[in-house]
């Protein structure tokens, strides 16, 4: 006779079930004016000492280099006695050949070892050729080995090789602290990841003296990308209602939101918000500078471990296509798709949204409150004056381009589609770019 015991103990193991665990895992961060003078420090406490004479890299673009940012940065390690290089070839939203190129010249100079530590210095392209270079260099072969198939080979990087330490000097991508370097395909006009946790860095030190000579229209670009990160982060699913990693190892990177990241967007979200006016419209003015640099941190520390969604996975068939900006594509997609499309899903949460950008929710309604977390991220962009007012002006996107991008967003984004907090067919995803055509008249 079974009993009911007996049949309970014989249930499949590989049952799906909720997930029950979050994880959080990041480089060391220092933050605040003049950090980079401690970089140094950093280098000697990661195990590099300078009397080893160890040779190092720093890779950056030329703009960088003009403008006297890497002489401070060369300067301090010098000084220090450390051995440094400079690499300033890194190009804007770069392709993996870039990244081969960086790779070549570690070996010609250093031969298959490679240098004793890297640093990554600059805006988010700089930032992940460091991390894609180091990654490679130190796993072998090429990077089309570890980029997914069918572009790629597919293989898994096992190895984080020596010291990396990121500088960035925009207050928006957050590529400092995540685990994944994004390159793009030129022949097939698509964007691919490497992404591990033997990519992210090992310490991030974030200086907002290297922000101020960034011009309007790049601080406001980029400041839409951190805002996107922290509220797409905070109103992507919960971490336990998605199901169970099988083991710790293939839990996925975006992973949901947790109390732990709804602080982190939280803070991101009003120091962003209430800081992008000053940092656009008076460059020079320090504290907003640094209140936007960490601002960006905690958006990078919420949305890139719970999950960017929608919106980012509409960005990518954008960019793509058309070349634009990553930040100013996240800025005139926001208002269709984070704050429109998916506000029906939690509009308790999205009213939340609203106060914390700034919108007075006295007397409102639930759902008429959530609705105001769009008009006051449009009222903010208009007040920036860098952002195209919809898809229309950033690119010529018109009517007859919307089916494609549609078709694009739900076949090759499931990644980030996976996490959104309302499902999303390929007739909605038609009507959210529709939407963003016109944010604005
Ligand atoms: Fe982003």
């Amino acid at each position: 006779m079974t009993t009911g015991y007996e049949r309970s103990v014989s249930a499949p193991e590989h049952e799906p079930r909720p997930e029950t665990v979050w994880h959080l895992q990041m480089p060391q961060i220092r933050c605040g004016r003049d950090a980079v003078e401690e970089l140094a420090f950093q280098l000697a406490d990661l195990g590099i000492d300078a009397s080893d004479d160890p040779h190092g890299l720093v890779v950056t673009d030329e703009t960088l280099v003009e403008i006297g940012h890497v002489d401070r940065v060369t300067a301090h390690l010098e000084d220090a006695g450390y051995d440094v290089t400079v690499w300033d070839g890194a190009e804007r939203e770069p392709s993996i050949e870039n990244v081969d190129g960086c790779i070549e010249f570690v070996r010609e100079n250093e031969g298959e070892a490679g240098y004793d530590f890297y640093v990554g210095f600059g805006g988010g392209s700089c930032i992940d050729v460091a991390k894609a270079t180091r990654a490679v260099i130190a796993n072998g072969g090429q990077v089309l080995d570890y980029i997914a198939e069918p572009t790629g080979n597919g293989e898994a990087l096992t190895d984080s090789g020596p010291p990396l330490v990121l500088l960035p000097t925009t207050a928006g991508t957050g590529a400092e602290i995540s685990p994944v370097a994004i390159l793009s395909v030129e022949e097939k006009e698509i964007k691919e990841g490497i992404s591990s946790n033997h990519v992210r860095a090992d310490a991030a030190l974030l200086d907002p003296t290297f922000t101020t000579t960034l011009p309007p229209d790049v601080t406001g670009k980029t400041a839409m990308d951190a805002l996107g990160h922290a509220i797409e982060g905070y109103t992507t699913h919960p971490f336990d209602g998605l199901l169970r990693a099988s083991d710790p190892e293939s839990r996925p990177v975006y992973a949901g939101r947790t109390e732990l990241t709804e602080m982190f967007s939280e803070k991101a979200i009003e120091l962003l918000s209430s800081n992008v006016r000053t940092a656009v419209h008076n460059g020079d003015d320090l504290e907003a500078r640094e209140a936007m640099l960490r601002g960006a941190l905690f958006g990078a520390i919420a949305g890139l471990t719970a999950g960017a969604s929608l919106c980012h996975a509409m960005a990518y068939p954008v960019g793509n296509r058309y070349h634009t900006y990553h930040g100013e594509t996240i800025a005139v997609l926001t208002p269709a798709s984070t704050l429109g499309y998916n506000a029906a899903s939690d509009p308790e949460r999205f009213a939340e949204v609203a106060e914390m950008l700034g919108a007075d929710t006295d007397g409102v309604g639930t759902r008429a409150a959530a609705d105001l977390a769009r008009s006051e991220y449009v009222r903010l962009q208009q007040d920036l004056n860098v952002i195209p007012s919809g898809l229309a002006e950033l690119a010529d996107v018109d009517e007859e381009d919307v089916d494609w991008l549609a078709n694009q967003t739900v076949e090759t984004q499931q990644r980030l589609l996976r996490c959104n907090p309302r499902p999303v067919t390929t007739e909605d995803a038609t009507d959210i770019f529709r939407d963003a055509l016109h944010n604005w008249e």
